[in-house]
């Protein structure tokens, strides 16, 4: 069975295969050479799933997915959400993001958040939803050198370091996106 998977990010794409079961083939934009821009338009994660999923089953008509990931603050009434990638402008620059967090959470006594996938999936002509959560807290200070994004100031629930302190298969246990993943293919394995 194929699947094409609605990313050019080849390191999603290697996530993904590791958790599929045998006889899945996941194909991404890059294999297909599509370079189209797809305008993620949506308010929500959910709708910027569903515009690249419907955007890529128009165009190849062939079972696909696409997921869409944020942070969500909950003192700042789940900002960054789906603008998590320009929080702090068009530049996209991830310093910028995590410092404009930082000085917004200055003096406020809850530093919750949660970090949240979904995966938007047309299979058999059906569209399906899956989620993934990790919920934690975001640090004082930015930590550490690995991983992207906000990943120096996010601190997992039942840790004490940061995404960015961790190694990437140590995340890869526990994060959103995984989790998401994961539901996909319990679907396709049921
Ligand atoms: P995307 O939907 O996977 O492209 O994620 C959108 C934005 O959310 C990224 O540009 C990052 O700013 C943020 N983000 C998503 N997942 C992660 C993560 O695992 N660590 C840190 N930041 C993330």
């Amino acid at each position: 069975m194929e699947l094409i998977f609605a990313t050019h990010n080849e390191n999603k794409v290697k996530e993904i295969n590791k958790l599929l079961p045998p006889g899945y083939l996941v194909k991404s934009l890059t294999d297909l050479k599509y370079d189209a821009k797809i305008e993620e338009s949506g308010s929500t994660l959910e709708e910027n799933a569903l515009i690249k999923a419907r955007t890529i089953f128009n165009a190849f008509k062939e079972n696909c997915f696409a997921d869409d990931s944020g942070l969500e603050v909950y003192a700042l009434g789940g900002k960054p959400g789906v603008y998590s990638a320009r929080y702090a402008g068009n530049q996209k620059k991830s310093e910028d993001n995590t410092n404009k967090i930082l000085h917004e959470l200055q003096g406020l006594n809850n530093r919750e958040a949660q970090f949240r996938t979904v995966i938007a999936m047309v299979y058999n002509k059906t569209e399906y939803l899956f989620e993934g959560i990790i919920k934690g807290k975001i640090s004082e200070t930015p930590l550490g050198q690995n991983g992207f994004g906000y990943d120096p100031i996010f601190i997992p629930e039942k840790e004490t370091l940061t995404f960015s302190q961790l190694t990437l298969s140590e995340k890869i246990k526990i994060s959103h996106r995984s989790r998401a993943f994961q539901k996909l293919v319990e679907f396709l394995k049921s």
